[in-house]
């Protein structure tokens, strides 16, 4: 019932956060079924028509795939798990104990504690970078493979425009399972993953043959489908995901300055080496938010929010805009003790701020919905909100339609080269 609104604002594409069956312990992150839609988001008709309608006005629909792991309550875990001897054991990842009883290495989960999960009814441990919810896919399963590739072709079938690879580079783990090395410049309240190197979980052997792959894949449906990918590496290896031997993603996406400090050094450094490094290699991509860190006014400040507007827009490539952006949403202070959000209970860093309704009037439910949402609506909803602000000349909501708009009407901001200048330390020119 909002594609009006986004085809009025000017965005071309909407990537949904995953709403496949799941039981929601990590917020639809723990897929049940790749090839369904979560009953309590609607159903297969209502995508069908969702796609349907975004079509009709020039509006690109894409889907979150999470090809890491699945939920524990997949069909495909709990084969897996029921015995050693079941065809599907090796979809995932089973290991036996050392010697002495404990895990099979240090490896340390985004969300805490060991990665390795007993499981006493096989006696084996299984791997999960997340949630113990969360088991890991064994991608160099050909079962897993095929089967994923399926669900694939089942949403492009559908229409679908592409895929943003969730948790892009960990597809893979070093077969030998070593140890991964500590890190050194690990600061307290950093996600606890972060205590290790990812030297032998991060962009494994044969992640760039299964990109390649999956581009080839892609590829073979008319009209244009995009791939994007989730990477928290550096920009150096960020660019190798465009494909070197042969084409890879089109969008790795650059996250670099969603959890950067918004000082003018160091997002001049960061825009002035990535576009560097892009250059030649494929086509830019500009984030300031997502879903999993601080909002952009919460970091920057309310006032800084237009000058985010500015940045975010006027880059060389394409920008994505997280949903509330444009109208300055706060999100709302959330304790880590309340939280909904799992990582939040955990770690401490609760996601739930940033997750907060979309602020569509300044109605108590902020017109997202008529009974209680599962997360509470922002106290700046009179203001920050749709309704009001699409009737102000001077709105943030404004300023980003306005450079939407300017993108759109010529190649300079979307196609032009990307020069720094020498402005000071105060400002990024
Ligand atoms: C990346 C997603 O963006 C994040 O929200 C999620 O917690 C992890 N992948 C695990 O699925």
């Amino acid at each position: 019932s909002k594609l009006d609104y986004l085809q009025w604002l000017g965005v071309n594409a909407v990537w949904l956060s995953p709403c496949y069956p799941s039981p929601l312990k990590e917020l639809g992150y723990d897929v049940s079924d790749y090839v369904n839609i979560e009953p309590r988001f609607g159903s297969l008709a209502a995508f069908d028509r969702l796609v349907n309608e975004a079509h009709q006005r020039d509006l690109h629909v894409i889907l979150d795939w999470v090809g890491n792991h699945t939920s524990a309550q997949h069909r495909w875990f709990r084969d897996s798990r029921s015995s050693r001897s079941n065809p599907g054991r090796n979809w995932y990842l089973w290991r036996d104990p050392k010697p002495d009883g404990s895990a099979p290495n240090n490896w340390v989960s985004v969300f805490g504690g060991s990665v390795w999960q007993w499981d006493a009814a096989t006696q084996q441990y299984y791997l999960h970078t997340f949630l113990d919810s969360q088991p890991d896919l064994n991608w160099r399963e050909p079962g897993v493979r095929a089967a994923m590739f399926d669900s694939l072709k089942f949403w492009l079938d559908r229409g679908v425009d592409g895929f943003r690879l969730d948790a892009a580079p960990l597809f893979f783990k070093d077969p030998e399972f070593r140890d991964n090395p500590v890190n050194p410049d690990y600061k307290p309240g950093e996600l606890p993953d972060g205590q290790l190197l990812p030297v032998h979980t991060r962009n494994q052997p044969g992640l760039h043959e299964l990109f390649a792959d999956l581009r080839a894949f892609v590829d073979r449906w008319p009209g244009g489908r995009v791939l994007l990918g989730e990477f928290y590496t550096p920009i150096e290896e960020l660019v190798t995901f465009y494909g070197t031997r042969a084409p890879e993603l089109h969008l790795p996406l650059n996250l670099t300055l969603t959890y950067s400090s918004w000082e003018p050094g160091v997002i001049g450094r960061i825009i002035a080496q990535y576009q560097g490094r892009v250059a030649g290699r494929g086509w830019p991509t500009t984030t300031l938010d997502t879903h999993d860190q601080e909002r952009i006014v919460v970091r920057a400040g309310l006032t800084q929010a237009r000058v985010a507007a500015l940045l975010l827009l006027t880059q060389r490539g394409t920008p994505t805009i997280y949903y509330g952006d444009e109208v300055g949403m706060r999100g709302v202070d959330i304790p880590a003790m309340q939280a909904v959000d799992p990582q939040g209970r955990r770690t401490g860093r609760n996601r739930d701020p940033t997750r907060t309704p979309m602020q569509w009037s300044s109605d108590i439910y902020a017109g997202f919905s008529t009974v209680e949402p599962w997360l509470p609506v922002g106290a700046d909803r009179g203001n920050a909100n749709v309704a009001s602000q699409s009737r102000d000349a001077g709105s943030l909501l404004t300023l980003y339609r306005r450079l939407l708009e300017l993108r759109e009407a010529g190649p300079v901001l979307r196609e032009g080269l990307h020069e720094p200048l020498a402005a000071g330390p105060a400002l990024v020119a």
